[in-house]
């Protein structure tokens, strides 16, 4: 397995790289400007689509028979046991109003268990990567959790789905929350937020309603840091709600996630 982790490694750094680099100087400057405008938005799920060729094209070229799995519909199974999950741009929102919290996320997995995973946020300057086992790093400085505060004096980042029913449930979860912790941060890109838990800038994140895409890789750097995720008290991170924490405070705040319904709309 370490060659081959090695070897993806290098593939996905250099995959969100090249995406990186790419919407970084592509956006055009008025967007943000223009953010309310359809056309806009239009501009940004172009550079979302090319951004996901971007990659797709690149790892089809440097290790073509594995499986894909985009945000933006690229789908395949390939024949080689290893499956990339991608997402384009995390943070799309952001993106378009120019905020800089925006990022290419990478994931390669293998047997249903993740190797590897890249979260590259151009705008910051930060690159965040993980190989299952081999610890997280930023840059190139290694990533580790901050530890657990007492729940009081957590800073806890989180996220609000499309949908308005979804969000109408996460606007009462967070109303519970808000008077027992420290204060709430709501970054706009999921994957940069699980690397956050990672780096010490966020005691914990959770949310419901993510993709795969959207959590592969900053869920292995998350968990490389040190930090514990997972969904409902005894169930993997997944869709239906995902939470990172160091120890100490991950359960707690897994079971009042539980307790509060998180976990449904
Ligand atoms: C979104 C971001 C956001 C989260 C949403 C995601 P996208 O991904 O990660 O932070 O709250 O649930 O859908 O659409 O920008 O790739």
């Amino acid at each position: 397995h370490e060659a081959l982790k090695a070897e993806l490694l290098d593939v996905a750094l250099e995959a969100a790289r090249r995406a990186g680099t790419f919407l970084r100087d592509g956006r055009p400057d008025d967007l943000g400007v223009a953010a309310t405008k359809s056309s806009a938005v239009d501009v940004v799920t172009e550079m979302d689509i090319a951004s996901e060729k971007l990659i797709t094209g690149f790892l089809a070229e440097r290790r073509p028979a594995d499986g894909v799995l985009g945000e933006e519909g690229a789908s395949s199974e390939g024949s080689s046991g290893v499956q990339w999950v991608i997402d384009p741009i995390d943070g799309t929102v952001n993106y378009l109003y120019g905020r800089p919290d925006w990022s290419v996320s990478i994931a390669a997995r293998k047997d249903g268990e993740t190797l590897v995973g890249v979260v590259h946020a151009p705008m910051r300057g930060e690159t965040y990567r993980a190989v299952l086992g081999e610890g997280a790093f930023v840059n190139d400085r290694p990533a580790r959790v901050r530890p657990a505060p007492p729940f009081a004096e957590a800073l806890v980042g989180t996220g609000f789905g499309y949908l308005t029913e979804r969000r109408v449930r996460q606007a009462e979860v967070a109303r519970h929350l808000i008077p027992q912790v420290r204060d709430i941060r709501r970054g706009g890109s999921a994957a940069i937020d699980l690397c956050d838990v990672a780096v010490g800038r966020l005691n914990a994140y959770y949310e419901r309603g993510l993709n795969p895409w959207d959590f592969a890789a900053g869920d292995l750097v998350a968990r490389e840091a040190g930090a514990l995720t997972g969904g409902r008290p005894g169930e993997a991170l997944s869709g239906e709600l995902a939470v990172a924490a160091p120890p100490g405070l991950f359960e707690t705040l897994q079971g009042l996630l539980d307790d509060l319904g998180a976990w449904h709309d």
